[in-house]
C-alpha cells in the first residue's frame, strides 16, 4: 500500500505524519533526513509488551542511519506514567550520553509517547523525538500535536496529564501493521477518539462521522484499507485543530475542542476498580473506554441544555455500542465525589470547570461551568446500577 502523509503545521514546528504499512523500516531513513543534521545517538525507549520483532524492526532501521542505539523499555500503566518512570529514563538518557543533537524514539501507545515526549522535552531543556504510535489510539490522537506529560498524585487522587509540555516530534511513523499485536479491546479503545472526531470533524471533514459508520464492519474487522483512511481523516482533523491553537490558548473553542468527552473521562478512568463490563478482572477503564462514557455524558448533558437534540444523543450512543465501546457502567460513586474530581481536572480555569459540548452533528463549543444539574444529568446516562 502506498504511504500517505499529512503534514502538521503547529506553530512552533511543520512536520509530517506518515501513514502506511512496514514503516519501522524507514526509520533511519527518517533519521538520517533530520535537520540542521541527523543524531549520533539515539535511545529507542519500546513499550515492553511489544513483540519483539517490532522492536528488532525498529532497532535494525535506526542502526543502518546511526552508530549508535540504545535501547529502554516503559511499562505503559497510568500508574507508571510517574515522575519515577520519568526520571528512569532521563537517568537512562543521562547514562547513554543522549545529548541535545541526539534523538529519542518513543515505540508504543499513548502512555508511551507521552512520557517519553516529556523526557524528551525536559532533557537537558530539551532534545528531538520520533514518534512511532502503536496503537489506534495513540495513530488518531496521542502522537500528533505535541502534547506530553505525565500523572500526578495528589490529595490521593491519580490526577492525568498533570505535569507536561508541548513538544513536537520531528515525524510520526504510524505503521499499521503494528496494530496486528493489539487485542481487541485495546484496538476498539482507540475508536472513542476517532468517534470524539467525527463530532468536531464540521468544517475539516463533515462526512467523517457517516463515514466512519458506514465503515465500521471493515474498521473491525481491521481491514488495512479502511484503517488507513481512517487514521489519515482523524490525522487530517487534529491537524487542523492544532494549526489554529497549538497551545490550547484560544479563549474559546480551538485545541480544547478535542477535549470533548475528555472531562469526565479523565474524573473516572483513574478511579481503579472500574470496568467496562463488571468483570472485575477488566478493572481499569482504557483511555479509549473512559472517553466513550465521557462522549455519552457530555451529549447527554447538552440535551438536557438543549443544545442537541434526541436524534444526535441516539445516534452517538449507537455509534459508540456499535465499536463495542461501553455507554454505561455500574460502580460509579456519587456525583457530587466525580464532580469534586472533575474540579481537580487540569482544564479546570480559576476555580470554574472547562466542558465541551456538542451542538450538531459534527460541532461542538466550550462551555465553562454549564449548569450543575446539566452536568449529573449527563454522568446519569452513563451510570448503570446493578
Ligand atoms: N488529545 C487532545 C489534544 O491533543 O489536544
Amino acid at each position: 500500500m502506498t504511504t500517505s502523509i499529512v503534514d502538521i503545521q503547529a506553530g512552533s514546528k511543520n512536520y509530517p505524519v506518515m501513514i502506511g504499512s512496514s514503516l519501522l523500516g524507514a526509520l533511519g531513513d527518517a533519521i538520517a533526513r533530520m535537520q540542521p543534521s541527523p543524531p549520533t545517538r539515539v535511545l529507542l525507549v519500546a513499550d515492553d509488551s511489544l513483540p519483539a520483532s517490532t522492536v528488532d524492526t525498529a532497532r535494525a532501521s535506526l542502526a543502518s542511519a546511526c552508530n549508535e542505539v540504545f535501547i529502554a523499555s516503559c511499562h505503559a500503566t497510568e500508574e507508571n506514567k510517574s515522575i519515577a518512570a520519568f526520571e528512569k529514563l532521563h537517568a537512562a538518557a543521562a547514562s547513554q550520553g543522549i545529548d541535545r543533537g541526539d534523538c529519542l524514539v518513543a515505540l508504543g501507545g499513548g502512555i508511551t509517547g507521552d512520557l517519553v515526549g516529556f523526557v524528551a522535552a525536559t532533557h537537558r531543556r530539551g532534545v528531538r523525538v520520533i514518534q512511532c504510535p502503536t496503537t489506534l489510539l495513540a495513530m488518531v490522537d496521542a502522537s500528533v500535536g505535541g502534547k506530553t506529560g505525565i500523572n500526578l498524585v495528589a490529595q490521593s487522587m491519580l490526577l492525568k496529564n498533570f505535569v507536561g509540555n508541548f513538544h513536537q516530534p520531528e515525524c510520526v511513523l504510524a505503521s499499521i501493521d503494528t496494530l496486528d499485536s493489539l487485542d481487541d479491546r485495546q484496538f476498539r479503545s482507540g475508536l472513542g477518539e476517532c468517534i470524539k472526531h467525527a463530532m468536531i470533524s464540521g468544517s475539516t471533514d463533515p462526512q467523517l462521522g457517516d463515514w466512519t459508520r458506514i465503515n465500521l464492519a471493515a474498521i473491525l474487522n481491521r481491514n488495512t484499507r479502511a484503517l488507513a483512511e481512517l487514521i489519515e481523516r482523524n490525522v487530517r482533523v487534529k491537524a487542523a485543530v492544532v494549526a489554529t491553537d497549538e497551545r490550547e490558548t484560544a479563549k474559546t473553542g480551538g485545541r480544547a475542542l478535542l477535549n470533548l468527552g475528555h472531562t469526565f473521562a479523565h474524573a473516572i478512568e483513574t478511579i481503579p476498580t472500574l470496568s467496562p463490563d463488571d468483570e472485575s478482572s477488566n478493572a481499569p477503564l482504557l483511555h479509549g473506554e473512559a472517553v466513550a462514557l465521557g462522549l455519552v455524558a457530555a451529549v447527554s448533558t447538552a440535551r438536557s441544555l438543549d443544545l442537541v437534540d434526541n436524534a444526535l444523543f441516539d445516534q452517538t450512543l449507537r455509534t459508540i455500542q456499535e465499536s463495542g465501546l461501553p455507554t454505561q457502567i455500574s460502580g460509579l460513586p456519587s456525583n457530587e465525589s466525580i464532580v469534586d474530581r472533575m474540579a481537580h481536572d487540569k482544564k479546570a480555569l480559576g476555580g470554574s470547570m472547562r466542558f465541551v459540548l456538542p451542538v450538531g452533528p459534527g460541532s461542538a463549543k466550550t462551555v465553562l461551568t454549564p449548569p450543575l444539574n446539566a452536568v449529573k444529568k449527563g454522568l446519569d446516562a452513563i451510570r448503570s446500577e446493578i
